[in-house]
């Protein structure tokens, strides 16, 4: 017989509490701060030096042409813009766009291609484990279980030296078994701005291919570190060795269009034939998740990548954000020697060597908000804000 309990029926009120995204948590305490000094480097979006995030000048001139020539909002299907995915192929895998092993499709940002990429690894194969280096995304953990999935973690950053706990790493990967994943950050590690050298994407590879772990390699940020084409050098060195490879992209960052949900999903398989299976699979789970992904953004930054001009201008667009990640980062570098190795990472976040109890202090004196770990984004600081922030972190570091 059911028990009482048993027999009643669950309803949404019996749902638990939701134990939400510190991130979310930060970004709720920091609007509540009524001090107009407050600092907020907390942020995960790109600012200029005036504190804004503004929608880049080739995006407005893209959707003005959008909004003059397009005729209809009809269903695009599973696949979205087709020619989208045909040219993200080539900023993505240069040299290697004509490999026809290599096919790539529209998704909801990143975070939809991350998500379809561990749904087709959990159909695949729903014993395959996650190699996950840590500390990594927040995002990432929850996205990989909702699949089903489980996850190896192991050490990546050392927190003391600021640098890739490489032997650690490739020891990971030595004991994992035939099939399982190693989700690796393409560029502008996050959070800690560590990216693997040229030297250690190879070893990654190697490894990778003589024990048939899977690589699954999520790039947000290209063009954000050393360069569009310097950055996606990892992507590539994994397609040259790897008979199979999953990567996930986002344009969210690099066309600043955060919240139209930009990005793509490609894959490598070993045979053109096993690749368009694959993919069948990849439209299935779409289909299944959200049918279709928005079209807006992606026509946007289509019309840009398609327009000789506007193409070349976005060029100098990002060229300009990456100068001023660089430049940031030089700044707060020089400020004391213990901050020196932030000048040598990519990207817009570093984490700081400061305990919880730091980084609180700093909140309740200075206004200044960043995640506990000691992550920060570098261009959540703007121009005016920097001396004032380098000063309080090395007042925190001194004490
Ligand atoms: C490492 C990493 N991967 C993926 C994403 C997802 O980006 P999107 O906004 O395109 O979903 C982010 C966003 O912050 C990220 O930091």
């Amino acid at each position: 017989m059911l028990s009482e309990t048993d027999a009643r029926a669950r309803g949404l009120a019996d749902l638990p509490e939701v134990q939400s995204d510190s991130l979310l948590q930060l970004i709720a305490l920091c609007n509540a701060d009524p001090r107009p000094e407050k600092i907020d480097v907390g942020v995960g979006v790109f600012r200029d030096g005036e504190g804004r995030t503004p929608i880049l000048k080739v995006i407005k001139d893209a959707e003005r042409i959008l909004w003059e020539t397009q005729e209809t909002k009809s269903y695009l299907g599973s696949a979205g813009d087709k020619r989208f995915a045909e040219l993200i192929r080539p900023i993505l895998l240069g040299d290697l766009a004509d490999d026809d092993r290599i096919a790539g499709v529209q998704t909801p940002g990143g975070c939809g291609a991350l998500r379809l990429g561990f749904e087709l690894i959990a159909t695949a194969n729903p014993n395959a484990r996650v190699l996950v280096g840590t500390p990594t995304w927040p995002n990432h953990p929850p996205i990989i279980r909702s699949t089903g999935l489980q996850i190896v973690e192991y050490p990546y950053y050392d927190r003391e030296n600021f640098a890739v706990r490489f032997d650690d790493m490739l020891a990971a990967l030595d004991d994992a078994r035939p099939g399982d994943v190693v989700l690796l950050h393409g560029c502008c590690h996050n959070p800690t701005g560590a990216d693997l050298s040229t030297d250690e994407w190879a070893a990654v590879a190697s490894v990778c291919e003589e024990r048939k772990l899977l690589p699954f390699v999520d790039i947000a940020y290209q063009g954000f570190g050393r360069g569009l084409e310097e950055d996606a050098e990892g992507v590539r060195l994994m397609l040259r060795s790897c008979g199979e490879v999953i990567i996930a992209q986002s344009c969210d960052k690099n066309f600043s269009v955060y919240r139209d949900r930009v990005g793509s999903l490609f894959l490598k398989t070993a045979s053109t034939d096993s690749t368009a299976r694959a993919m069948a699979h990849v439209f299935q789970r779409a289909r299944e998740m959200w049918s279709m992904p928005p079209d807006h953004g992606a026509a946007a930054v289509r019309i840009v990548l398609d327009t000789p001009g506007l193409r070349q201008r976005w060029h100098g667009e990002l060229a300009a954000m990456r100068d001023r990640i660089n430049s940031v980062r030089k700044r707060i570098a020089s400020a004391d020697p213990r901050l020196s190795y932030i000048g040598e990472q990519f990207g817009m976040f570093s984490m700081l060597p400061l305990s919880r109890d730091q980084v609180l202090e700093l909140r309740e004196k200075h206004a200044i908000y960043m995640a506990d770990s000691g992550r920060f984004n570098v261009v959540g600081l703007s121009d005016d804000q920097v001396d004032r922030f380098t000063a309080a972190v090395v007042e925190a570091l001194d004490a």
